[in-house]
């Protein structure tokens, strides 16, 4: 187990400030949102379910779950004749899934509409449906990272993690990746302390070791109460490269967090995964949940992207379904709701 600790010595610029509020601005490969929480579209759709304990799984059926895998995991799997092993296709799926953060969609697509031209005057076919292929995924990745901000969606994560009663509070982000609702959390919390956990050193090193520095985060001024830009070097963070079966913690918490971890246990799973958000809470501290949701779009997404994204086993669900999952091992759901592409849960222990 390695822990390391962010330095805290950067310079990058601080491109926007307390002025740019209520803005937001589109860059080559993410959008810039210093929007107020509560916008029109940021589909938080609070508190659906009145009484949890009026659900059953013969009411609301399973999650469902996503069968298109990547070539690459069916290769690996041909080739090794076994199953990829589960940190083996996290290792695939971040290295890929970080290509498309990385990329400037509408310069790749650009490209991609050149390479189509050139291939067909020179009736190159095969170049030609690759050129296609590429536009397709520029232009929807654009759409949904860029234009809609449906993956980070800061302002639906604010309205999914506002009213917590925590005062500089000490968060734990179960399978960490990019850190980036923990960065979230802690501008609206301010002068608390987070360890992100992935056992991907890659995570380390690159989806959050070089997560933009000039990447503004909208918060609170503990001094004022008013709203403040913060950013990521302004942030004491700690990364530890370990598996989460094996943190060694106490209840020392106030916030555990994941992010699309829940759907990756199978049900007879779901247990363990869920006691992950509870083993190291502080008596009254808060978990914060959530899944992809079972929607049209993000079949498609699912779909089209399968190469990059279908390593492991997914499910999709319904807000009803990761509630339920939290319902009947132990929890409390105190908020519940729709954000633009997950399910959100803030549950404590019952
Ligand atoms: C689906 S990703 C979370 C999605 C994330 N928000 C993103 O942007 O990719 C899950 C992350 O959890 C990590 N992870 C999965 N199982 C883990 C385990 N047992 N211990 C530590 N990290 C784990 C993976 O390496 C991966 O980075």
């Amino acid at each position: 187990m390695d822990v390391y600790q962010h330095s805290h010595t950067s310079q990058a610029a601080h491109p926007y400030t307390e002025q740019d509020i209520g803005t937001t601005e589109l860059l080559p490969t993410y959008r810039m949102d210093l929007r107020p929480t509560h916008t029109k579209d940021v589909f938080y759709d609070a508190n659906p379910i009145s009484d949890w304990s009026e659900l059953s799984w013969e009411k609301i059926g399973r999650p469902y779950r996503v069968e298109r895998w990547s070539k690459e995991k069916l290769r690996w799997e041909k080739e090794h004749d076994q199953q990829l092993p589960p940190k083996t296709s996290w290792e695939m799926f971040n290295r890929s899934f970080q290509q498309l953060f990385d990329e400037d969609a509408l310069a790749t697509r650009k490209e991609a509409l050149g390479t189509l031209g050139k291939s067909l005057t020179t009736l190159q076919l095969h170049e030609a449906f690759e050129a296609v292929e590429d536009i397709i995924h520029t232009s929807v990745w654009n759409k949904i990272h860029r234009i809609e901000d449906a993956i980070w969606d800061p302002r639906g994560k604010r309205a999914l993690f506002e009213g917590l009663d925590v005062e500089k509070p000490e968060i734990l982000f179960l399978g960490a990746a990019d850190g980036y609702e923990a960065m979230q959390l802690m501008a609206m919390y301010p002068g608390g302390h987070t360890v992100l956990v992935d056992y991907d050193d890659y995570c380390r090193t690159h989806r959050f070791g070089e997560f933009p520095e000039s990447y503004p985060f909208l918060g609170e001024n503990p001094a004022t109460g008013a709203p403040k830009v913060w950013y990521r070097d302004e942030m004491n963070i700690d990364f530890e490269v370990c598996d989460i079966r094996d943190l060694k913690y106490g209840k020392e918490f106030d916030i555990v967090v994941s992010i699309g971890l829940i759907e990756h246990f199978p049900d007879e799973y779901k247990p363990l995964a869920l006691d992950m958000h509870r083993r190291f809470l502080k008596p009254g501290g808060y978990a914060i949940m959530t899944t992809p949701r079972a929607q049209l779009q993000s079949k498609i997404f699912y779909t089209l992207f399968a190469d990059t994204m279908n390593f492991a086993y997914r499910e999709l669900m319904d807000v009803k379904h990761l509630g339920l999952y939290a319902y009947e091992n132990g929890f409390e759901i105190l908020r519940h709701g729709r954000i633009k592409a997950h399910n959100g849960v803030i549950a404590r222990l019952r």
